[in-house]
């Protein structure tokens, strides 16, 4: 076999089969492959899709190269959750710690930034200290010993993920179904989950543009988790605004501390309550859905999660001086607001837009590898959301900046994120369907 076949056969729309895309994924991790073929690859999978038999076998290829965990020594049932990806997207920081204090093991791989979306890791490692690089034994022994571990991709586990991702951040490869399908079901598989929660993101800030492909991505994961033993639902989520306020690494985090205080923004708190209510119903803790959400919500009044968030930042190494003082976390030396230009209600906030000027600032990045800022961000006003009504000049936003110059840039490109109406606008859903 050879790669340029492989290549070709998908540009020229062929279905491959269960050996040609093992011997791609093997070659792609033992570094036979080079990337530029990787890249070529990718981008005729982003054009001419996969059949799910393609996907399936692209998943099993990618979950079996490098290891599986077996975490049923430390809990018989481990459940995980997993996000497609948006703009102020820091629910793992909020739904994880929840769970957990519920006793129901959390141990999640979770990514870093990838295009204009945000990554859980670089949202943590905002934290001083914060080490998201496990290995296997110090991801078991966490969990046992706190319920709650969120690391990053290892050599072992999924290491074909692990190239995959950062490639296809660099290569405009991102937003294909197939792609985000194997990404996510692999690290799942090989993560040793027996119940996989998905929080599928659709609009424009999500690489799902509509709920219609929002649902087919969903169905497909559920489709193939099942076949493949585990227990699978799927939650469809708004992401055509900013989830929350807060959008950028420590400015999310000093939200989620607040969310864990139960004083977070209405719709972030919805969602993570949505999300872990779901993870607690498919681990059987209770068979009623409003049930599950009222426990949710309860481990926020009663500050369990508070306290399960502070034991997983110090077991992780983490600081916890700071998010017991969000103040003290990374903090931009140039705060500014964007005005509103006219009186209005807020009839659209472009999440995509607030994703890519973040990454402008400095949160995200542009090369694999490349060093982030944590300070930096936007913080929505709290009417500057869909819905909100506004008076001219009133503040929409702050935007975190660390230049004159990148703070002018961001102001003048969120100026064009938002469009007002003269009549009421409703918000919409924190969640448009539950696939069970
Ligand atoms: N999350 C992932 O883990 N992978 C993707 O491709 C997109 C979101």
């Amino acid at each position: 076999m050879r790669i340029v076949d492989i290549i070709t056969k998908k540009r020229d729309g062929g279905e491959l089969s269960r050996e040609e895309i093992e011997f791609f994924i093997q070659g792609y991790v033992a570094g036979d492959v080079p990337d530029y073929q990787a890249a070529a690859w990718c981008m005729a999978v982003y054009f001419q899709s996969m059949t799910p038999a393609e996907t399936t076998h692209l998943i099993k290829a990618m979950a079996f190269t490098g290891e599986t965990l077996d975490l049923h020594d430390v809990h018989p049932f481990i459940v995980d959750k997993h996000s497609s990806g948006g703009v102020g997207d820091k629910t793992t920081l909020v739904v994880g710690p929840i769970v957990a204090s519920l006793n129901v093991p959390v141990g999640k791989m979770s990514g870093r930034a990838l295009s204009f979306s945000g990554g859980t890791l670089d949202k943590l490692e905002s934290i001083p200290g914060f080490q998201a690089d496990l290995t296997i034994d110090q991801f078991k022994r966490q969990l046992r010993a706190v319920g709650l571990v969120v690391a990053g991709q290892t050599h072992e586990l999924a290491p074909a993920d692990g190239k995959l991702y950062a490639l296809r951040d660099v290569t405009g490869t991102v937003p294909a179904l197939p792609l985000i399908a194997s990404s996510i079901m692999s690290k799942k598989i090989a993560s040793g989950a027996d119940a996989i929660v998905l929080d599928v993101k659709v609009g424009h800030g999500a690489f799902m543009q509509t709920e219609a492909e929002g649902v087919k991505l969903a169905e497909l994961m559920v489709q193939i988790g099942r076949r493949l033993g585990r227990k699978m639902s799927a939650l469809i989520g708004d992401m055509s605004q900013p989830l929350g306020r807060a959008v950028g690494n420590a400015l999310e985090v000093i939200e989620a501390v607040e969310t864990l205080h139960d004083r977070g923004p209405a719709d972030f708190r919805e969602h993570c309550v949505d999300v872990a209510g779901e993870m607690l119903l498919i681990a059987g803790l209770t068979t009623d859905p409003a049930a599950a959400r009222a426990r949710a919500a309860a481990t926020l009044a009663d500050g369990i999660a508070w306290a399960k968030f502070r034991e997983f930042v110090a077991a992780q190494g983490g600081d916890v001086t700071f998010v017991d003082e969000p103040a003290r976390l990374p903090r931009a030396p140039l705060i500014e607001p964007l005005p509103a230009p006219q009186s209005g209600y807020v009839r659209q906030v472009d999440a995509r837009e607030v994703g890519f000027t973040v990454v402008d600032l400095g949160g995200g990045r542009a090369q694999t590898g490349e060093p982030i800022d944590h300070a930096v961000g936007a913080v929505l006003a709290e009417n500057g959301k869909v819905g909100g009504m506004v008076e001219a000049g009133e503040p929409l936003l702050w935007v975190h900046a660390r230049t004159q110059k990148t703070l002018d840039a961001a102001l003048a490109r969120l100026a064009n994120a938002y469009r007002f109406s003269d009549e009421p606008v409703a918000a919409p859903p924190v969640i448009h369907r539950i696939i069970r």
